[in-house]
């Protein structure tokens, strides 16, 4: 199993002479590695000659720094994980001195009002930083195919307008979204739940799952109504937003138009951890 810590090192055997030719596979990861980003691993590894997975925890898109130092890491374990997948992954771990050249900051982006609503509300500069190291790691790596999970859809279509507005010359693949066995979206933060919260975690995707039934009938404003109660009515979870948004534009919506696709999306927080989820509608 190949660990690289620096570019120019990763470079060296991406674009080695033996490897010229060859698909490039690029799964950007934070590390802390659940079946979520496995399936995305498994993906690149079938579609692609060589896989690389990055593990890299961003400190430039954590608006809160509690959340940032609790992330959880564990770099072992997560190569062991991918060993089993394929012993040919390589796997990129560069600090954030290495990754950022020194200069651990975020750019400015304007993606047309994608990055302003739901998660660009309540997390702000959160991503200017997804923006400013994804640029990086897909120039670092120059895939032939990068992939995205759908768990973090308005980072997914943020990065595919990211790729057109910079015409960078590499395809976004948006993978579904990976559940534990009661429905709660997998996610690394999952591990910081109690037992007791974790078990209870189907809650927002029942909650989805029923926005999307009346969403056939009903109004954008009497579901978002109907979502907010329930969640006052549940002693473990706290909303943050409900929002049914157009899938491409992610703009809120209060009806349905014909031919366009809709989004319903949820965050929330347990145990202090915010957790999203979202549905197709
Ligand atoms: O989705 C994530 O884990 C991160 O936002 C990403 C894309 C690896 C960038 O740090």
């Amino acid at each position: 199993m190949q660990v690289i810590h620096y570019k120019k090192e990763l470079q060296n055997v991406l674009f080695s002479k033996e490897n010229k030719n060859h698909t490039i596979g690029f799964v950007p990861t934070m590390g802390a590695l659940h079946k979520g980003h496995l399936s995305l691993v498994k993906r690149a590894v079938n579609d692609n000659d060589l896989t690389i997975v990055s593990i890299f925890i961003n400190p430039t898109q954590f608006d809160n720094k509690e959340d940032l130092e609790k992330y959880p890491t564990d770099l072992e374990k997560d190569i062991a994980l991918l060993k089993k997948v394929s012993s040919k992954i390589i796997i990129f771990a560069p600090s954030a001195t290495e990754m950022y050249d020194g200069n651990i900051t975020s750019k400015e982006f304007d993606f047309n009002g994608l990055e302003k609503v739901m998660e660009g509300e309540f997390r702000p500069g959160h991503f200017n930083g997804v923006a400013t190291i994804v640029e990086l790691l897909l120039l670092a790596v120059k895939p032939t195919k990068a992939y995205f999970g759908e768990k973090d859809f308005q980072q997914l279509q943020i990065i595919k307008k990211l790729v057109e507005l910079k015409k960078l010359p590499f395809q976004i693949i948006a993978c579904p979204i990976e559940r534990e066995s009661n429905g709660l979206a997998k996610s690394s933060r999952n591990q910081r739940l109690s037992k007791s919260t974790r078990e209870k975690g189907g809650f927002i995707f029942e909650t989805l799952k029923t926005a999307k039934s009346k969403f056939g009938t009903e109004n954008a404003n009497s579901i978002t109504e109907w979502v907010a109660e329930k969640f006052a009515a549940n002693e473990v979870f706290e909303l943050e937003y409900f929002q049914i948004a157009d899938t491409e534009t992610l703009t809120p919506i209060l009806k349905k138009q014909k031919n366009i696709k809709y989004r319903a999306f949820i965050a929330a927080y347990a145990d202090g951890i915010r957790l999203i989820d979202n549905i197709a509608l």
